[in-house]
């Protein structure tokens, strides 16, 4: 497997496959990969000639006052994992490849990143759509391979790529959960034990939401209050947003007669955690 850290190296290798008639994947990430970021490759080497998974933690995303120095980063340790699910390549540039001096080019969805976490993270999606566009360029990607547990990434990215018309497909994919339930996310070490066992109550409370939506129960106030009371059994949990809207635009909901994403983000002490359902 190769490590390109320069875009022209990655160029060349994309457009070399692509002279062969070869379809390229492409698996955007921050690193520190878990068994979700591998089940993301394994689609993507199930699907495509060319798997690349890019391992960059993208500055342009993190606001001032978050977490883009203490980003957990370990490239040897993503090169083999991504090699053991059958990587050909990952990319891995420095900021100044990627943003050198006098760039001055970004994309901006708007509406999808005005609600849920654009609210207390105005910026990031600009950075994700930004960065996201530049890697399927660089990468000459086909397909590209997105989770579901980062539901509004997924629908932005969609609508970044119908709007521009981007020759790429985009393909989501389920949350992988440990077997607890909480859901994968390099952020998980940041954790205290404590703040751990507690983080279960988000899972915990999406799946009283999906017990009382398989009841009959259409009310979006009465799930969601539900949601906020098993949150709140867990003392360090600190509430940014639980919200129900439809999943198509990710407008709000009042009765649930559509297909819904129940979203919600959670502050665990410094660690921000997100997770969803769609019923
Ligand atoms: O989901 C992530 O890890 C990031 O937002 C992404 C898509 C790799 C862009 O930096």
């Amino acid at each position: 497997m190769k490590i390109i850290t320069s875009v022209k190296e990655m160029n060349a290798f994309a457009d070399e496959a692509h002279a062969l008639g070869k379809k390229i994947g492409l698996v955007p990430t921050m690193g520190y990969l878990h068994d979700g970021h591998l089940s993301l490759i394994k689609k993507s080497v199930s699907e495509n000639d060319v798997t690349v998974v890019s391992v960059f933690v993208n500055p342009t995303q993190f606001a001032p006052n978050e977490d883009f120095k203490t980003y957990p980063r370990d490239l040897n340790r993503d090169a083999a994992l991504a090699e053991s699910v059958g990587a050909d390549a990952v990319f891995h540039p420095e900021p100044e490849e990627m943003y050198p001096d006098g760039y001055h080019t970004y994309i901006s969805v708007e509406k999808l990143t005005e609600v849920l976490c654009g609210v207390s993270r105005p910026t990031h999606f600009r950075g994700v759509t930004t960065v996201v566009a530049k890697l399927f360029n660089i990468a000459r990607a086909d397909r590209a391979y997105f989770g579901q547990k980062d539901a509004q990434q997924l629908a932005v990215v969609r609508r970044m790529v119908a709007d521009l018309n981007m020759n790429i497909e985009i393909v989501g994919c389920p949350i992988v959960r440990e077997s607890d339930g909480l859901a994968l996310s390099s952020r998980n070490v940041f954790l205290s034990p404590d703040e751990r066992s507690q983080a279960l109550v988000l899972y915990k409370s999406l799946c009283t939401a999906k017990g009382l939506l398989e009841g009959g129960e259409r009310s979006a106030a009465r799930i969601r209050a539900e949601i906020e009371r098993v949150i709140k059994t867990a003392p360090l949990a600190d509430i940014d947003y639980i919200e129900i809207v439809r999943y198509d635009d990710l407008t709000a909901v009042e009765t649930i007669d559509c297909k819904v994403l129940i979203a919600l983000a959670v502050r665990f002490g410094k660690t921000r955690l997100i997770d969803n359902i769609i019923f």
